[in-house]
C-alpha cells in the first residue's frame, strides 16, 4: 500500500522486478528498496545541504527521487539494464514536473557502475546489492582513487549487505561501521542498513 502510494505521490513508477535475461553472475536484477526502509534509514540518518549521492545500479531510480525530494539536493544514478533506465528517464520526467521549485540536478547516467567517474562532489555512495563482489571493489576502488585527490568525508551506505561486501570494506579499506539501521518487521535478518564512513584527515 505505502509502495503505490509513495510512487503516486512522487509521480514515478518504481515497483516490481526486473530479471536480467541471460541471468548474469554479475548483475543483480532489479528491485527496489522498499520506502518503508528509506523511510527508517532517513529517521536515524540525515543527508546535508551540501551532500551529494550516487545510487550504482539505480534501476528505476526510486532512492535518488526520494532523496531529492526529501533532502533537495544533487542525486546522481547509474544504471546498465537499457529498459530499467529508459524507465527511471520517464520517471525523472513525470518526477520533474512536481519537483521544478528544487533546484538540485538530479543525473542519470547510462553504464556500468565500475566506469563512473567519482566526482570530487559525491560524498554519499549507496548501493542496493546490485552487483557481484569482483565489481563492488573495482566502484570502491574508483572511490578510493577520487579520496586521494579530494579528501573529503564519505559514507558508503549499503541495504540488504552481503557478507562479501562487509568482509571487504572491513578488511581492505579504510571504512569503518559507522551506524546500523533495522527495518521494522523485518523477518530477514539482511533486510538492514550499514552506513559505512571514510573519515577525512583534518
Ligand atoms: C537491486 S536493484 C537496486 C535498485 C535501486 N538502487 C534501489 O535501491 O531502489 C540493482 C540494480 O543494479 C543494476 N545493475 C546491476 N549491475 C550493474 C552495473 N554493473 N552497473 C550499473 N547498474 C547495474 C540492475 O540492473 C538493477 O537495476
Amino acid at each position: 500500500m505505502l509502495e503505490r502510494k509513495y510512487d503516486q505521490m512522487l509521480k514515478i513508477r518504481t515497483r516490481g522486478l526486473r530479471e536480467w535475461r541471460d541471468q548474469s553472475s554479475q548483475f543483480n536484477r532489479y528491485e527496489a528498496t522498499p520506502y518503508v526502509a528509506l523511510d527508517k534509514l532517513f529517521q536515524a540518518y540525515k543527508l546535508k545541504k551540501d551532500d551529494e549521492v550516487v545510487d550504482f545500479g539505480c534501476g528505476r531510480g526510486r532512492v535518488p527521487f526520494y532523496i531529492h525530494h526529501h533532502f533537495q539536493i544533487p542525486v546522481t544514478g547509474i544504471e546498465v539494464n537499457d529498459q530499467t533506465f529508459e524507465e527511471a528517464l520517464n520517471n525523472k520526467a513525470t518526477y520533474r514536473q512536481q519537483a521544478q521549485n528544487i533546484p538540485a540536478p538530479i543525473k542519470l547516467e547510462y553504464g556500468f557502475a565500475e566506469q563512473y567517474e567519482v566526482k570530487e562532489t559525491d560524498n554519499r555512495f549507496y548501493f542496493f546489492n546490485p552487483f557481484s563482489v569482483n565489481i563492488f571493489k573495482k566502484v570502491v576502488g574508483n572511490i578510493m582513487g577520487s579520496l586521494e585527490e579530494y579528501d573529503r568525508s564519505v559514507d558508503i551506505i549499503l541495504y540488504y549487505p552481503l557478507q562479501e561486501y562487509k568482509s571487504f570494506l572491513k578488511k581492505n579499506t579504510p571504512f569503518y561501521l559507522m551506524n546500523k539501521v533495522r527495518v521494522p518487521k523485518a523477518t530477514d535478518k539482511k533486510e538492514k542498513f550499514l552506513i559505512y564512513r571514510y573519515k577525512h584527515k583534518d
